[in-house]
């Protein structure tokens, strides 16, 4: 099946690793061009530099923005950048890192603040400031990574199931209020996909419970019906159809890219 995705330009937030970086890798193979967002430089160089070495890309058609998506201004300026230098924007995943651990006793009102201001405000300034150029150009697909935690909240991360309900309920509205423009917006949601946030929160209940965190992840995966950690790549095999133009129908809706962990029927 073609994704029709050549020539396509994707700005994917959260992309100098783990699940953003896998799939603007992806995307880039199949003929993207990408803009990569994120606070540290040094590793959207390495992603860059390896999209470039692996998928056959032109030099220009991979650019970086160093900036974090709390920074409206610094937001507005990349996707203002971008659309300059590819004449539009098609597409966007936006994600950022995951908020702490940690339940209604232990959680302050800066880090309500601050998982708010990354999670949610974050996603709704690149959705504002990229939908002009969609509009323009008849079109676009928007994701946003959210998690497991939008179908079955989960114990000792209460930020992310706060929020992240907030930004599924923000996704299904919007999705309803730009059909009529060409656009679709669909939501992500990972179960236990193996990457640095994974590892810092299997490192965080191996310390809380006195567990090797060996110990911890076979526990995790003996909970997944598939039996393991998902992969990066195989993320991004599911994310880039949603992405991608071959996905002409699907809108509004929350993907779970779990191995089948989540037992719930919608
Ligand atoms: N992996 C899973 O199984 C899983 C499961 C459920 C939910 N999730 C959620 O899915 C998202 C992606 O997961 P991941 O595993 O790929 O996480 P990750 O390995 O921690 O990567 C997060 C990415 O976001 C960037 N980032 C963090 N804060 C940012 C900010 N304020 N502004 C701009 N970029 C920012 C990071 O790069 P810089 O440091 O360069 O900014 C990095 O590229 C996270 O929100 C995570 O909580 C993941």
């Amino acid at each position: 099946m073609d994704l029709l995705l050549r020539g396509k330009v994707a700005v994917i937030s959260g992309a100098s690793q783990g699940l953003g970086r896998a799939t603007a890798h992806l995307l880039a193979q199949e003929g993207a061009r990408v803009a990569l967002l994120s606070r540290s430089r040094e590793k959207l160089e390495d992603a860059r530099r390896d999209i470039l070495a692996q998928t056959g890309q032109e030099d220009d058609a991979v650019q970086i923005h160093p900036l974090d998506v709390r920074d409206k201004a610094a937001v507005e300026q990349a996707i203002q950048t971008i659309r300059a230098h590819f004449g539009g924007i098609d597409i966007l995943l936006a994600n950022a890192g995951g908020p702490p651990a940690g339940t209604f006793e232990t959680i302050t009102d800066e880090q309500y603040e601050d998982a708010f201001q990354t999670l949610f405000m974050g996603t709704v300034r690149l959705i504002r400031a990229v939908l002009p150029s969609m509009r323009t150009r008849g079109g676009g697909r928007i994701g946003i990574i959210t998690s497991q935690s939008v179908k079955a909240p989960m114990p000792g991360l209460l930020l992310s199931n706060a929020i992240r309900a907030g930004v599924t309920g923000l996704a299904r509205t919007l999705a309803n209020e730009v059909a009529k423009d060409g656009i679709l917006i669909n939501c992500f949601a990972p179960g236990r996909v193996d990457t640095e946030r994974t590892r810092t929160l299997d490192a965080g209940i191996a310390e809380r419970e006195g567990l090797s965190v060996e110990a911890v992840k076979a526990r995790m995966s003996g909970e997944i019906p598939l039996g393991r950690y998902g992969t990066p790549e195989e993320f991004a095999r599911v994310a880039a159809f949603y992405l991608s133009f071959a996905n002409t129908y699907v809108t509004g809706q929350t993907i779970l890219i779990d191995g089948g962990k989540v037992g719930t029927l919608w």
